[in-house]
């Protein structure tokens, strides 16, 4: 017999956790609500997982890191859901999803059936052996999305002590394992095929701060090139990366981050589609009644820049599911919320470094302040001009308070008269928004 909830959150990420947090503020009642993942855990902040979860010393663990303690809220360990009768079905990966007649069957066959169904599936990871490189499925070529896979990372940083990694991948996934690879002691190379790190969002001013800071902490970088081909030992272990401009790296481990791709696969033919998500509204409503979908798989109004986006980062997983669940809540009451107005917001952190961006990089980039990475404190900063107006602020080592101006900026969209007063001004142009 279909286990009946009211509401069933499908995926046990970020996204849901903060939806459920929600759920339990808009007052959900014990058994209404359940959560089904495919991971072993409780929600937890994904992030942690490519930074401290890898730490040499002092690493992360659970629950440590279980939502919702990266924006600062209360953590919600497991008995936290159980207190508040929400139904955590772990270790349960839905295969089927008819959402015509509103049932969800697990991987053992078991079914569920809902009123109100979010959408928090996520995304995965694009793998090299998607695209037929041989070798990919050699032992020790590792990538990471979820706990397990960073157990397997951390399983082999032991197994091959002080060895070699190759990076494979200069994205976000690239920049933060090339220097977590490094503070494990690992000698290492990234290799990509742009010609400067973080194409989605640096510049090259940008970029060449990071990469002259990995290479002054001896991380070796090529670029222009990609991985074509892995060769094995007699155990299917991975000893050596084939370029394909003809370079062959031995290594140990290597570390794959090429994309993700937005997990929409079981309500295919079902849903609306678009830029590779779930079409929704601006309260991540999709376009069949009682579905909502939110995190990375949702493709949204942008109401800022008039446009469908899709965001894969943890601050808009966070937003787009309390709004949801808000917009639920407020639909049962026949209420109206107000729409989704996001400013984007992204951050990384790796070595001593810690960057903020908000807002959209369009249009011409100016940088400003010190970005030469041989300086002791390099402190710098990137406003986005479009039309006139900033639209974008980057800023590297900013303060609390200066990442604060940063964002009102790319919020507000004040008029530039003069760019070379603007570089001039740097943080100081901010601090009078
Ligand atoms: P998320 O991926 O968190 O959760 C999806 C869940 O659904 C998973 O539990 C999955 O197992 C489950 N699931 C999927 N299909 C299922 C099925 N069929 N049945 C059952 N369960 C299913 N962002 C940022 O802004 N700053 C940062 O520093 C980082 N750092 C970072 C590090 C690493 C290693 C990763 C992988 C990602 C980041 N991100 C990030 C991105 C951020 O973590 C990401 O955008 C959010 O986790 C998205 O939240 P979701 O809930 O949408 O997906
Ligand atoms: P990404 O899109 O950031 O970067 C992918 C990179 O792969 C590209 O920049 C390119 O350099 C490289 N690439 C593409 N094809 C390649 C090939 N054949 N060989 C070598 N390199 C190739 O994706 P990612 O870094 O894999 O991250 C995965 C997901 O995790 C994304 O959704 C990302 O937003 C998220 N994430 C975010 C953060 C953060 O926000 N700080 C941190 C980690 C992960």
């Amino acid at each position: 017999m279909a286990k009946h909830f009211k509401y069933v959150i499908l995926g046990g990420g970020v996204a849901a956790g903060y939806a459920a947090r929600e759920f339990a503020k808009q007052g959900v009642k014990p058994g209404e609500l359940a959560i089904i993942s495919k991971e072993a855990v409780a929600p937890y902040e994904r992030p942690a997982l490519s930074k401290a979860y890898l730490f040499p010393e002092g690493a992360a663990r659970l629950p440590g890191f279980h939502v919702c303690v990266g924006s600062g809220g209360e953590r919600l360990l497991p008995t936290w859901y159980t207190e508040k009768g929400i139904e955590l079905l772990l270790s349960t990966e839905v295969v089927k999803a008819d959402l015509a007649s509103k049932i969800l069957t697990s991987a053992a066959g078991a079914t569920f059936t809902y009123d109100t169904l979010i959408i928090a599936t996520g995304s995965t990871v694009i793998k090299l052996s998607d695209f037929g490189v041989q070798g990919a499925n050699s032992n020790n070529i590792l990538y990471l999305r979820e706990i397990d896979d960073a157990d397997k990372l951390v399983a082999a940083i032991q197994a091959k002590k002080n060895g070699k990694a190759v990076v494979v991948g200069g994205g976000y996934i690239g920049l933060e394992l090339g220097a977590i690879m490094k503070i494990n002691n690992f000698d290492v190379t990234m290799v990509y095929p742009e010609p400067w790190c973080m194409p989605r969002l640096f510049t090259p001013d940008i970029a060449s701060f990071y990469e002259g800071y990995y290479a002054n902490k001896g991380v070796k970088i090529i670029k222009g090139t990609v991985a074509v081909g892995f060769d094995s030992d007699a155990n299917g272990d991975v000893t050596a990366v084939k370029l394909k401009d003809g370079r062959v790296l031995d290594a140990d481990i290597v570390v794959v981050g090429v994309g993700a791709k937005p997990l929409t696969t079981l309500f295919k033919g079902q849903l609306e589609e678009e830029k590779g998500g779930i079409k929704t509204d601006s309260y991540f409503k999709a376009s069949i009644p009682d579905v909502y979908a939110v995190g990375d798989v949702a493709t949204f109004p942008m109401k800022m820049y008039n446009e469908m986006r899709r965001v894969e980062h943890v601050d808009h997983a966070r937003k787009s599911a309390e709004q949801a669940v808000k917009a639920i809540k407020a639909s049962e009451e026949a209420k109206l919320i107000e729409e989704y107005d996001y400013l984007p917001f992204f951050y990384s952190r790796s070595f001593d470094l810690s960057w903020q961006f908000y807002g959209d990089n369009v249009g011409d980039a100016v940088i400003f302040g010190d970005n030469d990475p041989a300086s002791a404190k390099p402190k710098f900063g990137a406003y986005w001009i479009k039309d006139g107006k900033v639209v974008g602020a980057f800023l590297e080592a900013g303060s609390p308070e200066e990442n604060k101006a940063i964002a009102k900026v790319a919020k507000v969209q004040p008029a530039v008269k003069d760019i070379e007063l603007l570089k001039k001004e740097g943080l100081v142009f901010a601090s009078k928004i």
